[in-house]
């Protein structure tokens, strides 16, 4: 029944990464992650009794004691630790956190703080602009007016030393033709709108008015993509967050490799064993699958 033990062994794996891989509460997180902050104590101790507090709004987040929990807010639970798991944070649970553990005679055995900080994702935003009589040009950064963004402007793909959400150019600049866009980030996201060429009918006709098309007007290609030298500073923490979500797809792509491996040898071992027929293995395989 060597079979068996190969699924055994497998599902102890998974599960043992998977528990792993409970993603720690970084300084900065993403509004909606799921994550935990660690409770330490000495000589890994196992506490009896465990508090945990927000200090910036000044609640109990979680009381435990003797295996019963006394109390707990909306959103959180407590792991086999003792740490303390966000089933999804937002925005108010940004601050300072601290626990205190402590041993079944009363002793502390633990304590320490842990700040975070959430936020929301960067919007994708897009740009406008405005001609005045002498097609000048103010353009605009819309990004739904969030203010805890930063901003960067692009004149095609290099990086400007603007980073107020609206932008002057002159009649001079826009006959250089090329393309404007603007960045926004925060620590955890950032997002680059399409790159739009300016266009001011020149002035020879009078004022023809405001045109403001929002849309880009030629089917421009979506150049400038290429990150400057700033937002590569920026982006770089939203790289790594990318890159660790992507470790997990493999992971889980490994996973369901190796549990198809283990069930065709499981079939022909069984095939060898008694020669039942196909269907049947591919049944006991699935019943494994589900059952265990
Ligand atoms: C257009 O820009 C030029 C150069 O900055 C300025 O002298 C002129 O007043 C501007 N025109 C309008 C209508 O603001
Ligand atoms: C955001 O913009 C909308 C219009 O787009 C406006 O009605 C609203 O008052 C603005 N909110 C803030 C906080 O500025
Ligand atoms: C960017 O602009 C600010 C003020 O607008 C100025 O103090 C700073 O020197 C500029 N930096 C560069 C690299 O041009
Ligand atoms: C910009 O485009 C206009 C018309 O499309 C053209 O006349 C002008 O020479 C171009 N300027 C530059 C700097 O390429």
């Amino acid at each position: 029944m060597s079979c068996q033990y190969n699924f055994l062994f497998l599902f102890l794996c998974g599960f043992a990464v998977l528990t792993v891989s409970i993603k720690t509460c970084g300084k900065e997180i993403l509004e909606g992650t799921s994550c935990t902050i660690k409770l330490i104590t000495k000589n890994s101790e196992k506490p009896d009794e465990i508090e945990w507090y927000h200090l910036t709004s000044d609640t109990i987040v979680l009381l435990w004691k003797r295996g019963k929990i006394k109390k707990v807010v909306e959103g959180v639970s407590k792991e086999e630790d003792g740490s303390l798991t966000f089933k999804s944070v937002s925005l108010k649970d940004t601050g300072k956190y601290k626990y205190k553990a402590f041993n079944n005679d009363g002793t502390e055995i633990g304590t320490g703080e842990e700040e975070i900080q959430v936020y929301v994702k960067a919007p994708k935003p897009t740009v406008t602009f405005d001609c005045d009589a002498d097609s000048n040009a103010t353009l605009t950064c819309d990004t739904g007016n969030r203010t805890d963004l930063t901003l960067f402007w692009y004149i095609d793909t290099i990086v400007q030393n603007e980073t107020n959400p609206q932008m002057f150019l002159t009649f001079t600049q826009i006959q250089k033709n090329q393309t404007y866009s603007c960045s926004v980030s925060n620590p955890v996201s950032n997002e680059q709108s399409e790159s739009i060429p300016v266009l001011c009918h020149t002035g020879h006709t009078g004022p023809t008015g405001p045109t403001g098309p929002t849309e880009p007007t030629g089917p421009t290609e979506p150049t400038g993509y290429d990150p400057g030298p700033d937002t590569e500073v920026s982006g770089s923490k939203f790289n790594f967050m990318v890159s660790i979500l992507a470790g997990g797809g493999a992971f889980l792509l490994l996973l369901c490799v190796l549990i198809i491996c283990a069930c065709r040898s499981c079939r022909q071992q069984k095939k060898h064993q008694q020669g039942e027929s196909r269907l049947d293995h591919l049944k006991l395989c699935s019943e494994y699958l589900h059952g265990q």
